[in-house]
């Protein structure tokens, strides 16, 4: 049965390839045909080369903060867009699987049934070499993210779950396609494995919207349900009652995957302002502020009071924890940079 899916994929896959190839008789790409992989799509990024890896990645690792691991593998760099969201969403660790020998953009053209890739594929056995060491010491979950190649993960993947033990680890598996699901691909990794508690994977477009991933997460049970949008002012966290409207919603979407700074000047002897960068949906009422008061002014500037003002403003939240003094001695004595995050 399994088999006869394969098949049925392949053949689909193929029936795309075919469609890829003649671009002179279709003017206009499929949908498909976009996401694959072409020329244009770069193959060997820093991250790839063994050599030359960023340092960053590598501390990420040693200092091993997060009990969540995102693992991926990534031949034109879709997988690992998607897998960098998902450990900035949850606030994991983030490693790639590097191959030994790097794959070049022949190995990746399944146009040529020869080329390396897609042999590889065809012959179940062969396992390619990964370059870098990747524990998985201290953690509980483990996202583990990799592109469909004929309807099945990479064989590079197989090397990886068949030389770690996931014994205490919740794994899930998550993919990106020109256009098949991941079918039996998880299954099969499970199976090689041999250890960990594996949940059904899912596939991803390249574009996925973090709200998608959000609810994903949220299913899988990864940490993002803790989560909330904090504010820094100088070097003092803040706490906030946050208002429930469009306008904090969307600036708690701005955050989630990198956290703002906002410059904020004094002005007027009760406030200091500063632009966001971008509007956020407003809905401005007439408004008497006070001293901790958050506001959003002309849909696109942050205000934060420490006296009082009447004006038509959209409110975002409130600071619970300073007294009106307290805000004075805050936001009065100069400009201040403020940092909003999704922690
Ligand atoms: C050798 C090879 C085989 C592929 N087979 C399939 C397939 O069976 N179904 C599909 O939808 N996409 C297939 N693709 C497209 C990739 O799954 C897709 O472009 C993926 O998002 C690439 O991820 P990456 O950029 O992280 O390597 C194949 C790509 C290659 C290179």
């Amino acid at each position: 049965m399994k088999k006869l899916v394969l098949l049925v994929l392949i053949l689909m896959f193929a029936a795309i390839c075919a469609g890829c190839g003649n671009t002179q008789a279709q003017a206009t790409p499929t949908p498909a045909a976009e996401t694959v992989i072409n020329d244009e799509t770069p193959l060997l990024t820093q991250e790839q080369d063994p050599v030359n890896a960023p340092d960053a990645e590598k501390s990420e690792l040693e200092e091993n903060s997060s009990t969540v691991l995102v693992v991926y593998f990534s031949a034109t760099g879709t997988t690992r867009g998607v897998a960098e969201k998902i450990a900035a969403l949850t606030d994991a660790d983030l490693v790639e699987i590097i191959p030994a020998q790097p794959y070049t953009a022949e190995d990746l053209n399944y146009n040529d049934r020869t080329t390396r890739a897609t042999v590889e594929q065809n012959t179940p056995d062969v396992r390619p070499e990964i370059a870098n060491d990747i524990s998985l010491d201290g953690y509980t979950m483990v996202y583990l993210g990799y592109p469909i190649w004929w309807g099945q993960a990479p064989r590079i993947m197989s090397t990886f779950v068949e030389s770690h033990d996931f014994t205490g680890i919740t794994v899930i598996p998550f993919c990106t396609s020109g256009s098949s699901d991941i079918g039996q691909s998880d299954d099969t990794l499970a199976e090689q494995a041999g250890s960990g508690n594996w949940l059904q994977g899912r596939r991803f477009d390249a574009n996925v919207s973090d709200d998608t991933l959000l609810s994903w997460i949220n299913e899988t049970g990864g940490a993002t349900m803790d989560k909330t949008l904090t504010l820094v002012i100088g070097d003092t966290e803040v706490s906030v009652v946050w208002e429930e409207n469009a306008s904090v919603e969307a600036l708690a979407e701005m955050v989630k995957t990198e956290p703002l700074t906002v410059q904020l000047s004094m002005y007027g002897g009760f406030e200091q302002v500063g632009p966001l960068g971008t509007s956020l949906p407003r809905d401005d009422v007439q408004t008497m502020t006070q001293a901790g008061d958050i506001v959003l002014y002309s849909g696109n500037q942050i205000v934060v009071f420490y006296g009082s003002n009447s004006w038509a403003y959209t409110r975002l939240g409130r600071i619970t924890d300073k007294t009106a003094d307290e805000m004075k001695a805050l936001l009065g004595n100069g400009d201040v940079t403020i940092t909003l995050a999704w922690k």
